[in-house]
């Protein structure tokens, strides 16, 4: 039997490499567990990291292409050097992962190199066991563990991700060449950022979703505008309608589809297919057999309100206990579970958890949407400003889109902020900061804004929501 430790984390992603530091800051003897060679978890190495680096690539080269010539910036010849922006992307995820290595290091974590499972479920004396990569397996005991194992992707019956023409998310950030066309199951978050990334490197994207509308937990007029922005941008939509075949063949891959509502099947063809319907829990070779601990029908490791599952001294935090499935959140609750371990009384507001969406206007939501008030039957007054009516948005020429703010009707209280426009996830952390303090719209609309500024947006939002906008 090797060291003792207070906490041990199993899983060095967002979740829980800060569950670790906190836990570390505060004290406790930490440890974090990572099978796949780098800090980070699927967020820094195959996901939000790598992704964002090449959304912000492609923007550029979207830019320099069509962006320019209205600012009187004459670009004669545009070209695409593919290998340089991957291998930019790749750097930028290095720097990433070494930089949460060093702040383990920093903070006197101990970083488990290896695969971890829950060997013994023991009240104050658990044991977790390590098998590093020559097989060697090593065992250590806790008071505390902490899984944090985060999720994978997940296909469709009858669908074979090869990682090559039926990618996922992780073989869509490193295709070799440009696809000249890519099919995308699923118009949710990955189908819109990756596919965003392709159009704008030059495929002919064609997204298929079984919903009648994209990005599905959205507030529906943001949904509307984006797919309308999106469509003309040059993405094509396939609403209402799901993928039954994905063949690959020496001539693209062979698509199946139908309407989901059933009715005639169609073909089409694409060099590469996109496979983007969600992603499920990882718990593999975990132990949780062993261990005793419940999982949902779906897989997803039930914990409750302390985030501790029913085996006492085992929590569970981020992806794999399902919720929103993101970075944030994840962290959030990584810090929870250290300060509750810490005997502090940890927290996590679910009520005030940003989504965004980082295609070009961004998408963003916070709070309720008005399809859920009005389900449950809360009185809200709506103030809405588009970004046209903006003078820093007309300066950049960046002027699709608007933000909405919903506030209780009886209190004035902030209920929820929908946002489609440029940088709009940068934008809502002010109304995630008045919502965390239950302020009221009044309150946003009284904060000095600065000029010019595309924040001004939120502030006209917040004014007309008592109708009284100075700027429309
Ligand atoms: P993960 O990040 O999945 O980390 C879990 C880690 O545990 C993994 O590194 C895994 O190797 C390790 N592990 C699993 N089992 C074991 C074991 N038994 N022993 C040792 N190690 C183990 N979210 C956002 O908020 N913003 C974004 O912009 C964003 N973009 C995304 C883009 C893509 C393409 C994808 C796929 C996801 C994106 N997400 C984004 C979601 C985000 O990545 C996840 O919500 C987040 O990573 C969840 O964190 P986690 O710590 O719960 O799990
Ligand atoms: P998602 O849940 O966002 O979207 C999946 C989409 O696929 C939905 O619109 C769904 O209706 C559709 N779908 C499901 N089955 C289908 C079928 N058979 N045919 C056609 N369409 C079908 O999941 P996604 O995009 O895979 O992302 C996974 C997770 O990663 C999300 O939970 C998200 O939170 C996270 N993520 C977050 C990002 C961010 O915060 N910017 C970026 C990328 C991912």
């Amino acid at each position: 039997m090797a060291e003792n430790f207070d906490v041990i984390v199993i899983g060095g992603g967002p979740g829980g490499y800060v569950c670790a530091l906190r836990a570390a800051q505060l004290g406790l003897k930490a440890a974090c567990v990572e099978s796949r060679g780098a800090l980070g978890g699927t967020c820094t190495n195959v996901g939000c990291i790598p992704s964002k680096a090449l959304l912000q690539s492609s923007h550029f080269f979207e830019e320099a292409n069509h962006g320019f010539a209205a600012h009187g910036i004459k670009v004669s010849k545009v070209e695409l050097d593919l290998a340089t922006m991957m291998a930019r992307k790749d750097d930028v995820v290095k720097q990433n992962t070494s930089g949460i290595e060093f702040l383990l290091k920093k903070n006197k974590v101990a970083y488990l190199k290896g695969y971890g499972r829950i060997a013994k479920a023991s009240r104050g004396a658990h044991e977790v066991a390590v098998k590093d990569d020559a097989g060697q397996e090593t065992t250590y005991v806790t008071k505390y563990v902490v899984i944090a194992t985060g999720s994978d992707v997940t296909s469709l019956p009858g669908i074979t991700i090869d990682e090559k023409s039926v990618v996922s998310s992780t073989g869509a950030l490193k295709l070799p060449k440009v696809p000249k066309s890519m099919v995308v199951i699923g118009a949710g978050v990955i189908g819109l950022e990756m596919g965003s990334v392709w159009r704008r490197l030059g495929t002919d994207v064609t997204v298929v979703e079984f919903l009648d509308f994209i990005l599905p937990p959205m507030d529906g007029e943001v949904r509307k505008q984006m797919q309308r922005i999106l469509e003309k941008q040059g993405m094509k939509f396939k609403l209402g309608h799901k993928v039954t075949e994905a063949k690959p063949g020496k001539d693209g891959v062979a698509v199946k589809i139908e309407p989901a509502k059933g009715g005639a099947a169609e073909s089409l063809t694409a060099d590469v297919v996109l496979v983007a319907v969600g992603r499920g829990p990882f718990t593999k070779g975990l132990g949780l057999d062993t261990a005793g601990v419940t999982v949902s029908k779906r897989g997803f490791v039930e914990v409750d309100s302390h985030l501790q599952t029913n085996v006492e001294g085992i929590f569970a935090i981020g992806d794999v206990i399902g919720g929103q499935m993101l970075a944030h959140k994840a962290e959030e609750e990584g810090v929870a579970v250290a300060e509750i371990l810490a005997g502090q009384p940890g927290h996590v507001n679910y009520d005030v958890i940003a989504g965004v969406v980082y295609t070009w206007p961004e998408v963003a939501g916070i709070g309720k949407t008005e399809e859920q008030l009005k389900e449950a039957g809360i009185a809200y007054n709506v103030g809405k400003f588009p970004f046209t009516a903006n003078g820093r948005a007309r300066a950049n020429g960046d002027t699709d889109g608007f933000a909405k703010i919903l506030a209780d009707q009886a209190t004035d209280r902030v209920l929820g902020c929908h946002i489609v426009g440029p940088e709009a996830g940068d934008l809502i952390m002010e109304v995630a900061v008045a919502m965390e303090f239950g302020a009221s719209s009044e309150d946003i609309a009284r904060t000095c804004h600065a000029h010019p500024q595309l924040g001004e947006v939120v502030k006209e939002a917040a004014l007309a929501a008592n109708k009284r906008a100075l700027h429309i």
